[in-house]
């Protein structure tokens, strides 16, 4: 079959299309059909070694972390999906594959594709998705009345968690540039700050938490409008030592790289009266079924910048790399 594969750490040349054997359901797992695949950060940070300290693949390996197809085959006890039907997932960090014309997912990561979305849209859900449900509402505990900021709320990330927040009940403040701005206030942005030309914190009232996608001096500012008392949750800040134990069951080793390489965040953030929490979603398939739920009942809308045939995953990376995605990028296999 044909798979994106990374040969090596490092630019665009370290991973390209290649013939390689499709995989066999082991037990507890399922072989799908991949008809569409969505596209993310992580694929680039992955290839460019940025992650070896939090995960480790032993290389050549098949690329990509989330897919939308069809159930081929079940491995021993897995049983809860038929074959034929239509089914998305967050694959398990430990092995990727999802660029792949089939992959295996554990079952657990899986859940059904509502009617209400096709491979392209579904394919764009689960790991961005996935990321703003658990930032939100499990780490910031966002509800109704809640004043949040989204930083960052036209890429990937951001266009499900303006949605989700506004499901949630909640009072969304983002950041968006002129190119970004109708697309967020059509997902229910309450108040979009042009970053191109503000400072959030000249020109907004505090917020209750802030949800960070942008990190950097970004993330730094972000302390200083979030109430005494509330959480800045960043998915793009540096992890702290509570990633280590919480989102990666690791012990006092990575918890003490991470208590050095967040120094300066939680300084900033104590300074601040306010807590910080570098989250690393978790594949779930029980989660995305919620989300599935909430796409039937219309209060969940994949946003979709471009889509491109699975032999341009090339093309469709570096349009990801250039940073100015609005919504999802997605790849998809020619005829599913
Ligand atoms: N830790 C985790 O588990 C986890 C999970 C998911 C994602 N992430 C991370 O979260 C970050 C966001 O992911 P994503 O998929 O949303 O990325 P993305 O889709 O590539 O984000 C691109 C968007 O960001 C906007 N943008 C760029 N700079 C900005 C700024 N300074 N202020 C406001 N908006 C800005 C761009 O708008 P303009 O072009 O209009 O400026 C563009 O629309 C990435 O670093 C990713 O690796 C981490």
């Amino acid at each position: 079959m044909k798979a994106f594969v990374l040969s090596g750490y490092g630019g665009a040349d370290k991973a390209a299309l290649q013939d390689v054997a499709r995989p066999e359901p082991g037990p507890g797992e399922v072989l799908v059909r991949v008809a569409a695949a969505g596209l993310n950060p992580v694929d680039f940070k992955t290839r460019e070694g940025m992650l070896k300290v939090v995960q480790r693949y032993p290389l050549p390996t098949v690329m990509g972390n989330e897919l939308a197809g069809t159930v081929e085959a079940c491995g021993a006890g897995a049983g809860r999906f038929a074959v034929g039907q239509r089914v998305f997932a967050r694959v398990g960090k430990e092995r990727m594959g999802a660029f792949a014309e089939y992959a295996v997912v554990a079952e657990e990561h899986l859940a059904a594709i509502p009617e209400e979305l096709d491979f392209v849209q579904a394919a764009a859900v689960p790991l961005a998705g996935l990321t703003a449900l658990q930032a939100l509402r499990d780490e910031l505990g966002v509800g109704p009345g809640f004043r949040v900021l989204i930083t960052g709320g036209a890429g990937g990330v951001g266009t499900f968690a303006i949605q989700i927040a506004k499901a949630l009940g909640a009072h969304v403040v983002t950041t968006a540039s002129p190119r970004g701005r109708e697309l967020v206030e059509s997902l229910g942005a309450d108040e979009v700050v042009d970053y191109t030309r503000y400072k959030f914190e000249d020109v907004i009232e505090p917020v209750d938490g802030a949800f960070d996608l942008i990190g950097g001096e970004t993330l730094s500012r972000a302390f200083g409008i979030v109430k005494r008392g509330g959480r800045v949750v960043s998915v793009a800040g540096m992890p702290e030592p509570r990633t280590a134990r919480l989102d990666l069951g690791r012990g006092f080793g990575l918890a003490a790289l991470f208590w050095v390489a967040s120094f300066t965040f939680r300084m900033q953030a104590r300074k601040a009266g306010v807590d910080y929490r570098y989250l690393f979603m978790h594949p779930s398939g029980a989660e995305l079924a919620e989300l599935a739920a909430m796409a039937s009942e219309g209060k969940l809308r994949p946003v979709i910048d471009s889509t491109f045939p699975f032999d341009r995953i090339g093309e469709a990376m570096a349009v990801l790399e250039a940073g100015h995605a609005k919504g999802k990028i997605v790849v998809t296999m020619e005829g599913r």
